[in-house]
């Protein structure tokens, strides 16, 4: 047995192929990036999105075959892809090339939950690279990205206990409805990141939800305060439900108030994770999805983590925005667990990681 997986996913806006040994070693990992075909419209339009995916799905599959020196499909163990959650078009250009490419080759074809790829990436290391520290059970896994905020507890490789999540809007989703307010690229995430790395005065302070001692989150108000800090830098009323035109601020007030806002999430999410790790006294600390990117996040998360002596495990930046290495690794565990998609396989765009 090779130990190989190749991995699909198209769940939003990146056409993603992977090939993945064992769950751990990166063969090969490709991703086109629709971020600019979305930039002009300030977000992900869902029937563009899918024909993007139609369009790149062969190229990212070939060059992923390329890189990972594949010269006939029977050299793998079984076709990964992503069932949900995510955009319908988009996951349904993913499982039909699967699908076509598990019926031509007979290969098993696993079914996986983008959320718990998004958990996985934190196993994944180059192959040929050191392997970095192995996530040890019980662990607490934050996840933070456009569509989903939430935190589990893992006592087991698959085994999920729901801690908390968001009651409203997800992190990523916050970071890019304010980054549109203060005129920022999309995503807003890493233009926020960039933004507030220029701020000169940080004494802005933006409100936190906590909901008492809950594991919960909620980004809801603190997108009200960005809203009205806005409008009250542009000298507009602040009632007004009009979103603010944040393109007329002068750029220095776009760089306290994006601080400002991303001070306060990374607060939220740093404090609440460390926490609950301490509470489910875990081994290791995993943080995973789009947010996970963040810089100042990092960097506050592994300050806690090293204080209070537990292992932070945070995969590199590329590997927490989608990708399809990560859908591979989860798979490896699928398929050892017996998960097999047959060709009645459909996409599940709400499709939650605990029930
Ligand atoms: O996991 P992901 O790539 O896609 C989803 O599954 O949603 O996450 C995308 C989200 C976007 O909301 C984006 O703004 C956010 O991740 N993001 C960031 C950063 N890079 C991406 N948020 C904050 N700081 C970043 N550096
Ligand atoms: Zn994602």
């Amino acid at each position: 047995m090779s130990g190989l997986i190749l991995a699909i996913e198209t769940s939003c806006d990146e056409t993603a192929v992977a090939v993945v040994e064992e769950g751990r070693r990166i063969v090969a990992n490709v991703v086109a990036s629709q971020v600019a075909l979305h930039a002009d419209t300030g977000g992900i339009v869902p029937e563009v999105a899918a024909r993007a995916h139609l369009r790149w799905m062969l190229p990212v599959l070939e060059e992923a075959r390329s890189r990972a020196s594949i010269e006939r499909w029977a050299g793998l163990e079984a076709i990964a892809v992503t069932e949900g959650p995510g955009l319908a078009g988009s996951l349904l250009v993913g499982i039909t090339m699967a699908k076509s490419l598990a019926w031509v080759t007979d290969l098993p074809l696993v079914p996986v939950n983008h959320l718990e790829g998004h958990i996985y990436a934190a196993w994944l290391h180059d192959r040929g690279e050191p392997a970095p520290h192995e996530p040890e059970f019980p662990l607490v896994a934050m996840v933070v990205s456009g569509g989903h905020t939430f935190l589990v507890e893992m006592r087991h490789h698959l085994d999920y206990r729901l801690l908390g999540q968001t009651v409203d809007d997800a992190a990523g989703e916050a970071f890019d409805k304010v980054g549109r307010m203060l005129g920022l690229t999309y995503p807003g995430g890493p233009a926020i990141m960039r933004a507030a790395s220029g701020a000169t005065r940080r004494d802005r302070r933006f409100p936190r939800a906590w909901l008492g001692d809950s594991d919960d989150f909620s980004f809801s108000g603190l997108k009200t305060a960005a809203r009205r800090a806005v409008n009250a830098e542009l000298g507009q009323s602040e009632g007004g439900r009009e979103e603010p035109e944040g393109g007329r601020l002068p750029q220095e007030s776009v760089a306290e108030l994006a601080w400002a806002f991303q001070d306060s999430v990374v607060e939220v999410l740093a404090t609440k994770t460390l926490r609950a790790a301490e509470r489910s006294q875990a081994r290791t600390i995993v943080l995973g999805g789009g947010v996970a990117a963040n810089a100042v996040l990092r960097q506050r998360l592994a300050d806690g983590a090293a204080a209070r002596g537990i292992p932070l495990v945070v995969p590199r930046p590329a590997l927490c925005t989608d990708n399809a290495a990560m859908i591979g690794a989860a798979a490896w565990h699928r398929l050892q667990a017996g998960a097999r998609a047959g060709t009645d396989l459909d996409a599940r765009p709400s499709l939650k990681l605990v029930v």
